[in-house]
């Protein structure tokens, strides 16, 4: 992606992550989410690009959701869009660790078209290419994981969203001597981080949002990380009538294993983040002396580059701390 684009796109996701703050500790995840969405959908709306939302968590009668379809922009370059406006709304509501404003971006036609329902994941780092596969069984991507990075199964670390429908699947990855770093929302962040060392996370597993899946395997294509996902619409109650609906946008199989160039199949993809609360990956927005700081990343697939960016807004009469 261009870098004038891509900066505009930063600004975005800086944008929603402000409003959502607004939001954090308050105790109401929909304020924060249509905060967050408002914010991002009049940022987009400002930039010379055609942008479409292509998977996203909205509806086109589901105001004031992004929604999926959605045509945004003055007109211009023709992008794809995935999104997330806050990626973890308990997370802000209940001000704990890890609250995102998340973007993909990549040229049209090249990231997942599809409704919002769910996807299996599993999420590695770049040793372990071509050893973790969506259909093995959960001791069988563990023992992968250990042999590719050089460290006995007790201390492969393993993230899980805690869900009573992962249950089984926490049971069986404990059974193999793994260990299991549970997170009550926000799946991005875990498969992401299953790619970055030091963040006490060598495997992702288990099933979360199809949009959040598209948004990790962005991020995971330019840190070379391993994803792959697959569609489950049997989890979602309306599962049958998006599934006819995946059929007729999607340009993959969607009953196959989507790897990661399935979901992503443009080198010229970018994943953009900002941070709502303090998390592992990025600060929270905060605000001192009249300004408003924000922490931000941007994985960028076509230079192979992770740009951490601070921004500080400083307002009519904010003042600047280094
Ligand atoms: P929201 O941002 O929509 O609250 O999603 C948070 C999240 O934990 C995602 O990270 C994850 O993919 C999804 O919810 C899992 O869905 P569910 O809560 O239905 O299990």
């Amino acid at each position: 992606m261009n870098t004038a684009l891509t900066m505009h796109v930063l600004d975005v996701a800086e944008q929603a992550a402000i409003a959502a703050a607004e939001w954090n500790g308050r105790g109401d995840k929909v304020a924060a989410d249509a905060a967050a969405t408002e914010a991002m959908r009049e940022a987009f709306n400002d930039i010379a690009f055609s942008g479409r939302i292509v998977i996203g968590e909205g509806e086109r009668d589901e105001a004031p959701m992004l929604y999926i379809g959605e045509e945004l922009g003055l007109g211009g370059e023709a992008v794809d869009i995935a999104v997330d406006p806050l990626e973890g709304t308990n997370l802000c509501a209940m001000n704990r660790p890890n609250a995102l404003a998340t973007i993909a971006i990549a040229p049209r036609g090249t990231l997942l078209f599809a409704p919002d329902t769910y996807m299996w994941k599993v999420a590695a780092g770049p040793a372990c290419i071509g050893r973790v596969h969506i259909d093995a069984p959960p001791a069988e991507n563990v023992s992968a994981v250990a042999a590719c990075l050089d460290k006995p199964v007790s201390e492969v670390n393993v993230c899980i969203l805690l869900r009573d429908r992962h249950q089984e699947l926490i049971q069986a990855v404990r059974a193999t001597g793994a260990r299991v770093r549970l997170i009550d929302d926000g799946d991005v962040f875990g498969a992401i981080a299953s790619a970055v060392p030091d963040t006490g996370i060598d495997l992702y597993l288990g099933s979360g949002g199809s949009p959040e899946g598209v948004l990790a395997a962005a991020g995971l294509k330019a840190i070379g990380g391993v994803f792959m996902g697959r569609l489950d619409f049997s989890l979602d109650p309306h599962g049958a009538e998006k599934r006819a609906r995946a059929l007729k946008t999607a340009t993959v199989d969607i009953d196959a294993p989507l790897t990661l160039d399935f979901l992503v199949s443009s080198d010229d993809a970018a994943f953009i983040a900002t941070g709502v609360t303090p998390g592992e990956m990025l600060g929270g927005v905060s605000s001192s002396g009249g300004s408003v700081t924000t922490h931000s990343l941007i994985m960028n697939s076509a230079d192979k580059t992770v740009r951490f960016i601070t921004t500080t807004r400083r307002g009519e009469h904010g003042t600047i701390h280094f």
